[in-house]
């Protein structure tokens, strides 16, 4: 049997054919159109979703399950509550993809199906326990516990970029403000950026944006940092204090054997690793005994899709 995976994001969506070891055999994409009617985005889905099972020769008879990871929650009927970056609050996702093919239907949080693809066939593989964190224009949170996702005893467990970071501090699309995600996501970098842009007219991040701050991307303010430019630098090691204290909130709340960063800002590798990695120790309460170790996702971009697949697959092959 295959299961569809769907990952929704807020530009694109993302679906995969995917087997039972968590083997993508297909995959296509459409646009997400934020800020359309969500039957509109959720018909998009459905005919993508169609496409590429009929390009690739698949039926209906084929296809045991489908699963979406969604950025935001859902409840167990399968509509999605709130998901704040796409403005969507109390959806019929799981009734309105139905129209397109009557299967079962899976939904859970992206960051929480990435961590489950991480823990099936990537760098967390078998562990005891992990923590995904995806550090992209939003940051959440994917717990494994045990060998299945754990979203909490009412879905909403798992929203670390809701953790509150800092009392009156920079207001989130939540609604709250100083939320873990805006000083730990690629939004957060830019944001940083812009600031030490103009405290620092000459500097290279400046250049390479060509003093518009409206290009400056968080790779730009890393490709800065590496070759020490001072403005790049200082936003960098900001970034790292921030995220080495959302690590460190991980391990003192929920002591998981690993924590895997994922999302775009995780592309930087060992550059961004090795900073976190050297600045955790500082924060430890109990500095002699071992705690989480750290990684760098390994799945990349198709994490999404393998873990909204593999909610639908049989939790006694898990
Ligand atoms: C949302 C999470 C989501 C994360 C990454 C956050 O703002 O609240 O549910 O996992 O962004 O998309």
């Amino acid at each position: 049997m295959v299961y569809i995976g769907i990952d929704l994001g807020g530009t694109g969506i993302k679906i995969g054919l995917v087997d039972e070891t968590g083997k993508i055999l297909c995959k296509g994409e459409t646009p997400t159109g934020v800020g359309r009617p969500y039957e509109e985005i959720i018909g998009d889905m459905g005919q993508c979703m169609l496409k590429v099972m009929g390009d690739n020769g698949y039926k209906a008879d084929d296809i045991a399950a489908i699963g979406i990871g969604i950025p935001g929650i859902a409840d167990t009927d399968g509509n999605v509550i709130f998901c704040t970056n796409m403005g969507w609050k109390n959806v019929p996702l799981s009734a309105e993809l139905r129209k397109y093919l009557d299967k079962p239907v899976y939904i859970d949080n992206d960051a929480t199906v990435a961590g489950f693809a991480e823990y099936i066939c990537g760098v967390s593989a078998g562990t005891h326990s992990s923590v995904f964190l995806t550090l992209g224009t939003g940051v959440g949170g994917g717990i494994v516990i045990g060998g299945r996702p754990w979203s909490g005893f009412h879905g909403i467990g798992s929203e670390v970029g809701h953790i509150p970071m800092d009392i009156g501090g920079v207001p989130c699309t939540c609604g709250n403000d100083g939320c873990l995600e805006r000083y730990t996501s690629a939004t957060a970098i830019i944001r940083m950026g812009k600031e030490r842009m103009s405290q620092y007219p000459d500097s290279l991040l400046n250049q390479l944006c060509e003093n518009n701050p409206d290009k400056l991307t968080a790779k730009m303010v890393f490709d800065a940092a590496k070759v020490n430019d001072e403005a790049g630098l200082r936003v960098f090691n900001e970034y790292v204090d921030y995220l080495a204290r959302a690590c460190y909130t991980v391990i003192t709340f929920l002591d998981p054997e690993v924590i895997v960063l994922g999302g775009g800002v995780s592309k930087a590798g060992d550059f961004l690793l090795d900073a976190v990695r050297a600045r955790i120790p500082s924060y430890l309460i109990f500095k002699d005994l071992p705690y989480s170790r750290i990684e760098i996702a390994s799945l990349g971009n198709d994490a999404g899709i393998i873990g909204a697949a593999m909610l639908g697959r049989p939790a006694k092959e898990a």
